[in-house]
Parts: C-alpha cells; sequence; structure tokens
C-alpha cells in the first residue's frame, strides 16, 4: 500500500493525487484522501484506482495540509468503506495505514461495548477512534494521543495521522511497515515510498521502527515511544524523475526490460577487479580472512528474489566451492532454523521493505547469525537492519513483476560467488575468464533485446495455452522457476517448473499436445540430457520452446529462442531476458496490464 502527507502552504490534493498516482504499483484496489480546512476534514474515498479517486473529488477537497492512501486489501473487502483514510465519528481524526494490528478483535469489541459504531470492517479505523477519544478528552497534544494509542496496540504500523482542528502538522508513526518524511523548503511530507516526493525534495528522513514524528511546514521533530528526542539528520537521496516515467514505452515493465543493459552495467560499475581476477564489494565489510571463514553461504528473500537467491546459491557452489542453498525468508523466519556460525546469510531484496525477508533478518540477528544484505532500494529498512551488503543499482522498478532487479540480483551473486572463490582455490586464469565475461553480460542483454522478435513470435504462438511447464536442469533449473513465476505473475496462465529430471516422476503425465513445456537448454556438460528431456516431451506429442545457446539438432523443439553464449557458469544470468520478454508479450497479447497483475503488490509490507 502506499502513503503520502503533506503539510505546507500549497493545495495539498494535486500533491497527494500526484503522490498516490507514483505508489499505485504498490497495491491499488482503493483509494482515498483527506485535507483539512476550517477545522473539518474533507474526505473522498473510493474501491479502484487512484484515476477514479481523482473522478470523484469534490470542488471544495482543498486544503494546506492532507493525507492520503491506496490500498491492497489486508483486513476487509476492498470497497468505498474499507478505503483509507477512517475517520473518528466526530469527523476530526483521520487515519491512513499500512500494515497489520494484531490485537484489532478485543480493541474493536472494547469500542463496540462502549456504544461506538464503526462504519469499516478495518483496523485503521479502530486507531481513529481511539486517537479522538485521546485528544477529545483534552490535555493531550496530537503526537502524545498517537503515542498513547500506539502503547496499546500490537502489530505493525506506518501511519499518519492528521487532525482537522490542529491543521498546521501531521503526526506519523512506523512500526514494521516503511515511513519517510520529506524535507522541502517551506513544506513537509510523509511517506511509504520515495518514489511519492520524486517532484518535490531529495531530502529524507527514514523513521525507524517504534519511531514517531511530527512535521510542520516548517519543521520535524522525531522521538521514540517513550518521547525522547531522536534528533534525525536528512539525507540526500539520488531520485531521478526519469525512472518514473515511460519515456515513450508503453509500460514500466518493457521500459524496465529495456534497462537491462544500463542497470546491468551500474552493478559492476567499480565491482571488478581485473589484476588480480576478483570482485571488489566493500560494503560487505568483510576482509579476506573473514571471507575465508565463510563456510556455507544461504540466500533469504521471497517470490523472485529467492529463485534468484537460487541461482546465486549455485555460483557460490560452482566457483566457491562451498556449500550453498536459498530459502523462501518467509520459511525461513517461521522454522525454528538452525543459526551456524561460518555460515553468510544474505537477504535478498528489491524493495528492502519486504516484511518477510525483514522479520527473517531481525530473527537471524537476535540469534547472532551473521547477516548482509542484497537490496536494490538505499536507506530501506532491510539495508538499514543489515547494516552490511550490496547495493543492485537497478534503479527504481515501477512494475509490479520485477525484471532489472532480478537480473542485477544475479550479477551481483556472480560478484559474491567470485569474491568468495579467489579468496579459495579459484584460479587466477579461471576468475580472469569470468571477469572478462562478467563484464560483457550488460552488452550482451541488449543483443538478446535486439532479437526480441523471437520471443513475439513464440509468445503470439502460445497465447491461447492454458498451462504451460517451465523446465530446467541445475543451473538452468532457477532459470525455469522465475520463467514460470513472470508468466503466471503477468499473464495468469498456469505455469509450473519442473527439474527436468523429475518430469518422468509425475508431471510427464500431463504432457500431450496442450501442454507446451519451456526448456532451458544452456551449451554445457548436461547439454545431452537437456536434449534427451525434449525427446522425452515430443515423444508425448507436447510441444517444445527450447530456451538456447546451443547448436540443438534441426526440428528437436517446436519453436526455438536462441542466445549469445558466454560463460557457461554465467548463461544462466542472459537466460532469464528472453524469459522476460516471452511473459510480458504473451501477457500482451490477452491484454493484460502487465504493470500492475491483479491480486499482487509490488513490495509486500504485511504477513
Ligand atoms: C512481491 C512482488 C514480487 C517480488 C517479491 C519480493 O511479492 O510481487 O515480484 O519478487 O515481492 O520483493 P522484494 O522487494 O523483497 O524483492
Amino acid at each position: 500500500c502506499g502513503i503520502v502527507g503533506y503539510v505546507g502552504s500549497r493545495e495539498s490534493t494535486p500533491i497527494l493525487i500526484e503522490g498516490l498516482h507514483r505508489l499505485e504499483y504498490r497495491g491499488y484496489d482503493s483509494a482515498g484522501l483527506a485535507v483539512a480546512r476550517r477545522g473539518r476534514l474533507r474526505v473522498t474515498k473510493t474501491a479502484g484506482c487512484v484515476q477514479d479517486l481523482r473522478d470523484r473529488l469534490g470542488k471544495n477537497t482543498t486544503g494546506t495540509v492532507g493525507l492520503a492512501h491506496t490500498r491492497w486489501a489486508t483486513h476487509g473487502e476492498p470497497s468505498d468503506l474499507n478505503a483509507h483514510p477512517h475517520v473518528d465519528p466526530g469527523g476530526r481524526i483521520a487515519v491512513v495505514h499500512n500494515g497489520v494490528l494484531e490485537n484489532a478483535e478485543p480493541l474493536r469489541k472494547k469500542l463496540i461495548d462502549d456504544g461506538v459504531q464503526l462504519a469499516s470492517d478495518t483496523d485503521t479505523e479502530i486507531l481513529a477512534h481511539l486517537i479522538a477519544a485521546t485528544v477529545d478528552a483534552g490535555g493531550a497534544s496530537l503526537e502524545d494521543a498517537v503515542r498513547a494509542v500506539l502503547q496499546r496496540v500490537e502489530g505493525t504500523y506506518g501511519l499518519l495521522v492528521l487532525d482537522a482542528r490542529n491543521p498546521r502538522e501531521l503526526v506519523v508513526a512506523r512500526n514494521g511497515s516503511p515511513i519517510v518524511l520529506g524535507i522541502g523548503d517551506g513544506e513537509m511530507f510523509a511517506t511509504s515510498d520515495m518514489a511519492a516526493l520524486v517532484r518535490h525534495t531529495n531530502r529524507m528522513v527514514h523513521l525507524d521502527d517504534g519511531e514517531l514524528a511530527t512535521i510542520s511546514a516548517d519543521a520535524y521533530r522525531t522521538s521514540t515511544m517513550q518521547a525522547d528526542p531522536t534528533d534525525k539528520v536528512p539525507a540526500a537521496v539520488d531520485l531521478a524523475d526519469e525512472d518514473y516515467q515511460l519515456n515513450g514505452f508503453p509500460d514500466f515493465m518493457r521500459k524496465e526490460i529495456h534497462d537491462q543493459t544500463r542497470a546491468g552495467h551500474r552493478a559492476l560499475r567499480g565491482r571488478l577487479d581485473e589484476r588480480f581476477a576478483t570482485a571488489r564489494l566493500d560494503g560487505l565489510g568483510l576482509d579476506a580472512r573473514e571471507l575465508r571463514a565463510v563456510r556455507r553461504v544461504k540466500f533469504l528473500g521471497c517470490g523472485s528474489a529467492y529463485y534468484a537467491g537460487q541461482l546465486g546459491a549455485n555460483l557460490v557452489e560452482e566457483l566457491a566451492r562451498l556449500p550453498a542453498d536459498a530459502e523462501p525468508a518467509s520459511e525461513f523466519r517461521y522454522r525454528n532454523p538452525v543459526i551456524e556460525e561460518g555460515t553468510l546469510y544474505v537477504a535478498v531484496s528489491q524493495s528492502g521493505e519486504t516484511l518477510d525477508t525483514l522479520a527473517a533478518v531481525q530473527e537471524l540477528k537476535r540469534k547472532g547469525g551473521q547477516v548482509v544484505g542484497l537490496v536494490n532500494a538505499v536507506g530501506s529498512a532491510i539495508a538499514r537492519e543489515c547494516g552490511s551488503g550490496v547495493f543492485l543499482h537497478a534503479g527504481p522498478e515501477v512494475s509490479v513483476a520485477s525484471t532489472k532487479a532480478v537480473t542485477n540480483m544475479s550479477l551481483s551473486f556472480a560478484l559474491l560467488a567470485l569474491l568468495l572463490g579467489r579468496v579459495r582455490d579459484l584460479s587466477m586464469a579461471h576468475g580472469r575468464r569470468l571477469v572478462a565475461a562478467l563484464a560483457a553480460i550488460p552488452d550482451r542483454i541488449t543483443d538478446v533485446l535486439a532479437a526480441e522478435e523471437q520471443a513475439i513470435a513464440a509468445a503470439e504462438r502460445y497465447a491461447g495455452t492454458e498451462h504451460m511447464f517451465f523446465v530446467g536442469r541445475v543451473r538452468g533449473w532457477p532459470v525455469a522457476r522465475e520463467g514460470a513465476q513472470k508468466l503466471k505473475e503477468i499473464s495468469y496462465v498456469h505455469a509450473e517448473a519442473y527439474e527436468a529430471a523429475e518430469l518422468k516422476h509425475g508431471p510427464l503425465a500431463l504432457i500431450d499436445h496442450t501442454m507446451p513445456s519451456v526448456v532451458i537448454v544452456p551449451d554445457d556438460e548436461l547439454l545431452a540430457k537437456n536434449i534427451g528431456t525434449i525427446e522425452q516431451i515430443r515423444a508425448r506429442n507436447g510441444p517444445v520452446i527450447a530456451i538456447t545457446n546451443a547448436d540443438l539438432p534441426e526440428g528437436l523443439a517446436e519453436t526455438v529462442i536462441r542466445l549469445p553464449r558466454g560463460e557457461p557458469e554465467l548463461d544462466p544470468i542472459l537466460f532469464t531476458v528472453p524469459l522476460q520478454l516471452f511473459a510480458y508479450h504473451l501477457a500482451t497479447a490477452l491484454g493484460r496490464n502487465v504493470d500492475k497483475p491483479r491480486n499482487l503488490a509490488k513490495s509486500v509490507t504485511v504477513e
């Protein structure tokens, strides 16, 4: 979900609406806005998107202070009533909230027992009532009232509160859901995502969990739950408006797929050491002795970041000969994982805000695990919690389905694997080969994109299909998983990934002429095995789309998407790109909204 708040001297509504538009990608089944004017709140909200909200705004939605929200339903169906902001019955206090209150039920019950009529099913409305009751009782400032109410609440929140009777300030609080203050000139902003502020300021203050702030046109004050001042100073962040514009592309996903050469160069810049045939990742804060002490590497992430982590684990095993694996952060945090000394845990996240990944990091730290971040968003919660790591430098990613961030994850894993390998027994000669091949990948991506018509033709050919397999082996296996993920996310076609040799243990029963399989066929020592897999599928009349950089026997596969050849260890990084294109073109052929697939959000800050 997305939050924006403004206090200053300008008209707030256009600023809030523009901010919401920039945050729509985070979740968008309803949207709402409240401004304060002459001691009264003016609230507009609607199920639907930001454009629907804009269409509904009345002429008198004016005022120089306000807050707004786009929502992705957690509690309660998406509806006008459940949309934020939520307001107390007296119409004094407006609240927008990301996160989930865990003790909402007992609080709700108590309010109902006290005779309060609740208008919605949301946990947020409870906050509005409790805060209003506290300020109405007199004596408490808005900040103190918010603090007092939050002390009764369990759960996660990033929230903004507006009191219509005091339209010169907003109160903001954070616990487990991101909130950033934007420091302007005679105006202040608060948001869940800096993207909302790109037009207005690049001076930001990141709130930590358990922190509150009061912002007014020309001041901000941050403090703890115990009211101790925290005296935060603003940091300048790198935000480019261009990253949030389509610049002639039909959608952000396509723009971001095509940005992968530039993004890839950024991931590698200054990090390849040709002389010593290794990588430089100073942000890890690990010297050669500490790197040598690593006995095992474990990657933790969610969704595409998890699949990318699997690719990373393969690279570490291959290049550094260290045991390595990947696990969904969400599983890891709910097990009681054994935290081993000598294991380097790597938290992988584009947004740096995914709650399950953040919680895994916190659990690791509690138990003394050594954890580094591999994160795209600078200043994000996971990056700050880890303290050290590698930034992906993919630039902002707007489309819900991750593309350039995934590629930069893989490139960064290759750097990490090379570094870990070179302090062990990876030879100088092998290291040189890998450094040269890595440096060449961004430009190879350009070649793959230039051959986009292959993916377009394949996508058009299979656009009518209902189910698809994605099949890969060893290096190709994480590629297949990410390929299936992309297709299902944006096209809603059912796609499942299988390890090639596992097909014969069950899924082969599903193969017939209606079940196409996308088979990942790298030109490596397993080529013959993968050709065998294709033959098995063809023998059951299954159509095959081979993604390959090998010379396959003529007529082996029904459709072939060809790629350039690099170094076999690194080629999987490139294989993901045609699968992005395939998913993209198949989804657009079906008329899907690729940037905003149904039911999904860009960054999931709830459990
Ligand atoms: C959401 C997105 C996925 C993404 C995952 C992890 O589920 O829809 O595309 O891979 O979160 O996001 P992160 O920001 O942690 O990489």
